[in-house]
């Protein structure tokens, strides 16, 4: 395994370094304040008072210089750390002879779909077809085409809290007012279930004694001809929810949805893409439950610092789709899919997969025990390094924390430069989400002050 000071060379060092009185300082004050007027305020960053200037590893300096430790990764996508030197090296090289190729083979994705098959989890390993997108929602987009296409049914099924992304099709699965109010209708067939979410169980039951209720609600609606239930293509669920809240459900919970697939004719389709490239200390996320998917998606974490995202699907499925019909123009770029390779051969070479399991189980265990203290958090969950925290304003009633809190911890938070963005149903989930090669002291000066910052409020 990659030894903690090889990987210590890979950021700035002294990071978290504040040397403005306040966030945000005078040159990021401005361009925060000029951004509306020139860019939408939709995209996820709107509102974030934070500007980047420059990455390198797991740490970020803003215009003033400022220099903080990102534990979000931007949004889980910068696995191997931001600007790693061998990713530079491989966009330096690739760039210099071919970059944009359209949706036409070039090498490099060639090598890329081989490389992706032999890291597929059981059921797609070494036996699937990589269809390649720009970003996770094309993916998700072309799941719910293909999935349709190859059943000759249109009904889709998603769950409560999931974010599929914010396309046509992606956004009728994704839940959240936030990305649906006012922006209806979206694509019809669409049936919503309850995930796994054990902290506020839908149902008001206890996971002792409850022998899985959510689960088999999936199997009733998918088996009994009276819940309109009656033409599913597939079963999209993430393996571990993100957004929805870094809710890790058990391996019974997506054994017994698949199964219910199995047995309706259904595609049990795993979204990958912000839970896979070994995030939760296996290489995708599935992989806990033992469930063979018969597509899956990824993105964020595979590319880096370029983006990369698409969909890996059995062969027998992939091949009853008809040629050409869902070109890409911007799909696999050259530059993109060669720093994607490199990606893959850093988190093996470096083993940190494995190592997202350790680091990941060490940080859960001091926050557990932090958490029996900290009357604000409710619950510690999750797998490797994607741990949620969601914090409530009491313990015993289990109310969310509101804006106003999160507010104040995501400021007090960066105003000690730590990035670290919320998510959740109610948003009042905090997510540890760091690169991959976050060193133990890193992670370590991070929960200390997290846990500062918790205790003070
Ligand atoms: C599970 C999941 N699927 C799909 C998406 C959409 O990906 P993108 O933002 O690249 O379109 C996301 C983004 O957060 C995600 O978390």
């Amino acid at each position: 395994m990659i030894s903690e000071q090889a990987l210590e060379e890979l950021s700035f060092a002294d990071a978290p370094n504040m040397i403005t009185d306040a966030i945000p300082g005078p040159k990021t004050g401005e361009l925060l304040g000029e951004a509306p007027e020139y860019e939408s305020m939709t995209r996820g960053g709107g509102g974030f008072p934070l500007v980047f200037d420059i990455g390198k590893g797991v740490t970020v300096k803003d215009p003033d210089g400022n220099l903080y430790i990102d534990v979000s990764a931007g949004v889980g996508v910068n696995s191997v750390g931001r600007a790693h030197p061998r990713v530079i090296e491989a966009m330096e090289r690739q760039s210099k002879i071919l970059m944009h190729a359209s949706d036409i083979s070039n090498t490099r994705r060639g090598e890329l779909a081989r490389k992706i098959a032999s890291i597929a989890p059981p059921g797609l390993k070494d036996d699937c077809i990589t269809y390649f997108t720009q970003s996770g929602s094309g993916a998700l987009e072309s799941a719910i085409k293909f999935a349709r296409k190859v059943t000759g049914r249109h009904q889709i099924m998603a769950f409560h809290g999931a974010y599929h992304g914010v396309w046509a099709a992606s956004n009728a699965l994704t839940t959240g007012d936030q990305y649906r109010k006012g922006y209806g209708p979206f694509m019809g067939g669409v049936i919503h279930a309850p995930y796994q979410y054990c902290y506020r169980c839908p149902f008001g039951l206890k996971r002792d004694g409850c022998e899985l209720a959510c689960a088999h609600y999936v199997d009733h609606v998918l088996n009994t001809p009276y819940t309109a239930a009656d033409d599913v293509a597939a079963v999209i669920i993430e393996p571990l929810q993100g957004e929805g809240g870094y809710i890790p459900p058990d391996p019974e919970y997506l054994q017994i949805i698949k199964a219910a697939c199995e047995k309706h004719g259904a595609l049990f389709i795993a979204d990958e893409v912000q839970a896979g490239a070994g995030r939760t200390g296996k290489m995708w996320s599935i992989e806990h439950a033992g469930v063979e998917p018969d597509m899956m998606t990824f993105g964020k974490g595979m590319g880096g610092d370029l983006p990369m995202a698409g969909l890996i699907m059995r062969k027998d499925l992939a091949q009853q789709l008809d040629d050409m019909s869902q070109p890409q123009t911007f799909a696999a770029n050259a530059v993109s899919a060669a720093v994607c390779m490199t990606n893959i051969d850093i988190i093996n070479e470096y083993e940190l997969v494995e190592r997202a399991a350790v680091v990941g189980e060490e940080v859960m265990k001091r926050l557990r025990t932090a958490s029996e203290t900290i009357p604000i958090i409710g619950e510690v969950r999750g797998r490797g390094l994607m741990i949620g925290i969601e914090l409530v304003k009491d313990k015993e009633t289990r109310e969310p924390a509101d804006g106003e809190m999160m507010m104040n911890v995501v400021m007090g938070l960066l105003s000690k430069g730590i990035i670290m963005v919320p998510c959740g149903r109610n948003g009042n989930v905090l997510r540890l989400m760091p690169s991959l090669t976050i060193t133990r002291d890193y992670m370590n000066k991070a929960v200390d002050i997290l846990l500062d910052v918790l205790n003070t409020l």
